[in-house]
C-alpha cells in the first residue's frame, strides 16, 4: 500500500492592486464582461476574459435557458469562441470575475466541475497549461498555474486509447 499525497501551490493576492499590470487588465476585462451575461435564473454574472498564446484575447459569459441545463458557463463560451476564432490556439491565462446581483462579489469563485473538465480537456490538445486568476469584483485574487491542478484524476481521451493489435 502506498499512501500518496496532491498537493499544489497557488498565489493569493490582497487584491488587484497587487498583481502585474498584465494579470490586473486580464481581471479587470473580466470583470467589465460580466455585464454580457444572460442571467435571468440566477441573478449571477460570470465573465471571463483570456490572453491566447498567439496575443488574441476572447472573452465569454454565462447564457442561461429556462430549461436550466441549456445554460452554458463563462469558461466554456469562452473556449468555444477561442477554439471557433483561433483554431488550435492555446490559452496563456483566463481571468474569471462574477457580478452577483443579488449579493456580494468580493472573494474569487473557482470554475465548476465541468468547466474544470473542458478546460483539462483544452490544455492537453493545445499542449500548454491554462494559468487560471479568479477574482470578484472586489476582494482577494487567487492565481493558479495549471488547469489540471484544479481537477486530480481528471478522465481524458486517453483512458479510452484502444488496444493494439499484436501482429
Ligand atoms: N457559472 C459560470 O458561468 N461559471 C462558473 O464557474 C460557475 C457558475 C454560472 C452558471 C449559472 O449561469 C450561474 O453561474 C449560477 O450557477
Amino acid at each position: 500500500m502506498n499512501n500518496e499525497v496532491f498537493n499544489f501551490d497557488f498565489k493569493v493576492y490582497d487584491s488587484i492592486e497587487e498583481l502585474s499590470d498584465q494579470d490586473a487588465e486580464l481581471l479587470r476585462e473580466a470583470r467589465k464582461v460580466t455585464q454580457f451575461a444572460y442571467v435571468p435564473y440566477s441573478n449571477f454574472r460570470v465573465g471571463a476574459f483570456a490572453k491566447l498564446t498567439n496575443g488574441k484575447t476572447v472573452m465569454g459569459t454565462n447564457q442561461e435557458n429556462a430549461s436550466y441545463p441549456a445554460g452554458i458557463c463563462a469558461e466554456r463560451t469562452l473556449m468555444s469562441v477561442a477554439s471557433t476564432l483561433f483554431p488550435n490556439v492555446a490559452i496563456e491565462t483566463i481571468a474569471i470575475s462574477y457580478d452577483n446581483l443579488k449579493g456580494k462579489s468580493d472573494h474569487p469563485i473557482s470554475p465548476c466541475g465541468i468547466c474544470r473538465q473542458s478546460l483539462v480537456e483544452f490544455q492537453q490538445r493545445t499542449d500548454h497549461p491554462i494559468r487560471i486568476i479568479l477574482g470578484g469584483m472586489e476582494g482577494n485574487v487567487q492565481v493558479i498555474e495549471n488547469a489540471a491542478n484544479l481537477l486530480p484524476f481528471s478522465f481524458s481521451a486517453d483512458d479510452m486509447k484502444f488496444k493494439q493489435k499484436e501482429k
